[in-house]
Formats: structure tokens, C-alpha cells, sequence
């Protein structure tokens, strides 16, 4: 994909249906009784894979473009499958599904395309197995093969690490198990979109009284669980809703409004940090769909680059990291334009996504100029760069593709985004969209 540099952004949006919460409320809908109609449902391959592996073991879904109709027959209705299930690029198919298919009382493979095959799979394999299920990996990598136990243990769980999917997997687990199952976060909320789907569907989930607001948070889920298919409408997704906030936020004169898009609180801590910077963003009237809030963003662009803190370097660490785990590579293309620059630590996460996130962002910032210092945990970008067109690598990853799309729309001359396609992972029409909102 070739992009030219922009003069400014403007005009109307809507975005596909939340990634996450698509995968949610398919694999929760298989599980209820009865008939679930999804509306907005993602239209990304990695909801697809989630569909597809859902197929696979019997369950019954018709699609019509982003309406889904799932019909649920309980906790053991899946039927064995010999062949294994591709969950493609997504991580949180075989995260979540594993969760499920571990209390089976048959054996499943779980693979995936090349990127997901070299993810971690131990943060789900040890909660698992203490459960009760039997899982054979590479080493801690895909494929994995899964025996599961119709007897899971209940456990209780703290998270070694901030992940929802490893929280999701042991929650899902747990309404097989029998009694109670609960997960505890101490390092770094994560979005709760598993829980509040639960809630959605009245499948018992409890929320714990110790939950201090940044600090300790609870939940568990009562096993076996029975309950009944409900209807869901899938808010537009906050993480795509990113790329288009920070490129209206950079480009002067800007305006662009982005419709039905979900605000739940664990996931717009990139609308806050923009703001702590100066940009005006306005949030439009707030409405419940589905246990999710959800509303219009509206951003003028007053030119980020002018309001900005003169002296101070924006630092993204701790819990932070992890509230804005999957705009971290967005984030870096904004620190290039702030007067004191960007420094995100405690990000080791980045590296174990779809490609290692922070080398990705470090050689295309450096392709295109800007001065980048790499660390374990993260990096440093320094601020005030000029940003030159450049062939820029999409690694196969989804998000370093959009983010450096909006890179490519603040350079000094043309970009080209290989392996561009990869887009489609979590946005297919990502670049129409950006071409119908782009002014030259
Ligand atoms: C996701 C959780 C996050 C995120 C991913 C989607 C989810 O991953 O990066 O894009 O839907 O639960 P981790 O759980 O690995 O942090």
C-alpha cells in the first residue's frame, strides 16, 4: 500500500464491530442455550477463525455480513474434531477456546498460522492443568493438544501476568469446573470485557468487594453453569477508533467523528493520555449496548504537535502499559511529534504479540528518520522529528501496519506499508476508511 503524506483528516465513521468483544460474545453464545443473534460482529479474519473452530465443533452458525446467529446447547455440546482447528493470527481463539475445550472429555488440537505458533502458551497451559485438563505444546508454543477433564477443579487464580486473555481462558474454564473459580489481577487491569459479557448473558459471575480502583481487582464464576442465549449488539471497536483519533489529533484543523464506538473504561486510556497532552476530544452522550458503554468520539485537530508540554517527556509505565497494551506502536508515531518526545517501559508484553511490537516500531521509526532507543521493556522516541517517507514493514502485524500508516500520513513524501494486507486481521477496510476521511 502506497500512502501520501495528508493535509488534513475530516468528515464521518463507522467502525467494524470490537474484536474482543466479537470473539466473547460468540464463544459465550455456543455455550448458552439456545439462540443468540449478534449484531455489528467484527469483521476481522480473527473473529472468522474464532467462527470457523466454533463450526468445527458442531456448533450451528449462519452469517449474514456482521449479523451472526449462533444456536448454543449448553457447556458439553461440542463434538470431537480429529482435525485440528486453525485459529489463524489470533490469540485470543486459542486462549479462549482452550479454556473450553479443556473441560472436554476428548482431545483437540489447537494450531495457528506461523505468528501464532511461536506465541506463549504456558501462561494458559499452567492454570489449565491445575484445573485438571492435560495439554501437550512445542515447548509452550502452538500447536497444542488438549485433553480435557469433565471433573475441572475449581481454582483460585492471581495472574502472573496482565493478560485477558489468560484471565478469559481460566473464566471460561471455570464454568465447567465444579464450584467456584476465581481470578485475581494485581499488576495492571485489564479489559473486562469476558466478564461483563458474562454478565450480559446471566451466567454466574461475581464481581469481589476488595477491588480497589488501579490496584487489586476479583472475579468468579460459579460452575457448572447453565444459562440462557441472549442477543448482543457489538460496539465499533476502540482500538481501530486509535488510528484515526491520533491522526486527526496531529493533523492541523482537523475534524473527525467517529460513531458507536465502545468506551468501557479498560480500553481508552489512549483518549485520556491524549488529552493530558492538550487535545480537545469530546465524547459524545453515553449509551448501554450490551453491558458495554458506548458513544461518539469527536476530534478537532489543533495540531497535538503545538499543544503539547514543551519540557515534559511523556512516560508510559506500570499499570499504563498494560491499559494501553495494544496502542503502544500508535503511541510511539505521536511521541515523534511531542516537543519532549516518548518513553514506554514496562511493555515486555509488546514483544510476545503478532510480531515482536517493539523492534517492528523501532526499525520503522528509524526508517523513517526519527532517533529511537530500544530497551527490553520498551523504548524512547525522541520528539519534535520530521518524519520522512520510507518503505516501512508491516511484519504480518495488523497494528504496526495502521500505526505506521498514520505515520505515513504526517512524512515528507511518500510510504509504501509492505504486506499491507495484514490489515485485514482485525480491520479489512481500514484503508478505505482512512482514504474517504484523508484531505490532501
Ligand atoms: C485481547 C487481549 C490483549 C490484546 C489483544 C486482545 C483480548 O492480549 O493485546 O489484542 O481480546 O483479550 P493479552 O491478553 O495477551 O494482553
Amino acid at each position: 500500500m502506497i500512502i501520501k503524506p495528508a493535509r488534513r483528516l475530516s468528515g464521518r465513521c463507522h467502525l467494524p464491530g470490537d474484536k474482543s468483544i466479537s470473539h466473547r460474545a460468540a464463544l459465550i453464545a455456543a455455550l448458552a442455550n439456545g439462540t443468540s443473534h449478534l449484531s455489528n460482529f467484527s469483521t476481522s479474519q480473527d473473529c472468522v477463525a474464532t467462527l470457523a473452530c466454533l463450526e468445527a465443533l458442531g456448533i450451528a452458525i449462519e452469517r449474514q455480513g456482521n449479523r451472526i446467529k449462533i444456536e448454543g446447547r449448553g457447556l458439553h455440546s461440542f463434538r470431537q474434531q480429529a482435525a485440528p482447528l486453525d485459529c489463524g493470527n489470533s490469540g485470543t481463539t486459542m486462549r479462549l477456546l482452550a479454556g473450553m475445550l479443556a473441560a472436554q472429555d476428548f482431545s483437540t488440537i489447537l494450531t495457528g498460522d506461523d505468528s501464532l505458533n511461536q506465541r506463549p502458551m504456558k501462561r494458559i497451559i499452567e492454570p489449565l492443568e491445575e484445573m485438571g485438563a492435560r495439554i501437550l505444546s512445542l515447548d509452550g508454543r502452538p500447536p497444542l493438544q488438549i485433553t480435557g477433564s469433565k471433573t475441572l477443579r475449581p481454582i483460585g487464580y492471581e495472574l502472573p501476568v496482565s493478560s485477558a486473555q489468560v484471565k478469559s481462558c481460566v473464566l471460561l474454564a471455570g464454568l465447567h469446573a465444579d464450584g467456584r473459580t476465581e481470578v485475581t489481577e494485581r499488576h495492571g487491569l485489564t479489559r473486562d470485557h469476558t466478564e461483563r459479557m458474562l454478565q450480559w448473558f446471566r451466567a454466574p459471575i461475581e464481581f469481589g468487594s476488595n477491588s480497589d480502583k488501579n490496584e487489586l481487582r476479583s472475579c468468579s464464576v460459579t460452575g457448572p453453569a447453565s444459562f440462557s442465549a441472549t442477543d448482543v449488539r457489538v460496539p465499533g471497536d476502540f482500538s481501530a477508533a486509535a488510528f484515526f483519533i491520533a491522526a486527526a489529533a496531529l493533523l492541523d484543523k482537523s475534524e473527525v467523528e467517529i460513531q458507536g464506538v465502545g468506551l468501557n473504561p479498560t480500553r481508552t486510556q489512549f483518549l485520556d493520555t491524549l488529552r493530558a497532552l492538550g487535545e480537545q476530544i469530546e465524547v459524545g452522550p453515553k449509551r448501554d449496548e450490551s453491558n458495554e458503554p458506548v458513544g461518539t468520539i469527536s476530534v478537532t485537530g489543533s495540531s497535538l504537535r503545538q499543544h503539547a508540554e514543551k519540557e515534559l517527556a511523556l512516560t508510559i509505565s506500570g499499570p499504563l502499559s498494560a491499559a494501553l497494551i495494544d496502542e503502544l506502536p500508535l503511541l510511539a508515531v505521536v511521541g515523534t511529534q511531542l516537543p519532549a518526545g516518548l518513553m514506554i517501559r514496562d511493555a515486555r508484553e509488546l514483544r510476545l504479540k503478532e510480531t515482536d511490537r517493539i523492534a517492528a516500531t523501532a526499525q520503522n521509526l528509524k526508517a523513517m528518520g526519527a532517533a529511537v532507543e530500544e530497551f527490553e521493556d520498551g523504548l524512547r522516541v525522541v520528539g519534535a522529528a520530521s518524519l520522512k517517507g520510507a518503505t516501512l514493514k508491516s511484519s504480518g502485524d495488523h497494528r504496526i501496519a495502521m500505526a505506521f500508516s498514520v505515520a505515513a500520513l504526517l512524512a515528507d513524501g511518500e510510504s509504501e506499508i509492505t504486506g499491507s494486507e495484514c490489515v485485514a486481521v482485525s480491520f479489512p477496510n481500514f484503508f478505505e476508511v482512512l482514504e474517504s476521511l484523508v484531505e490532501r
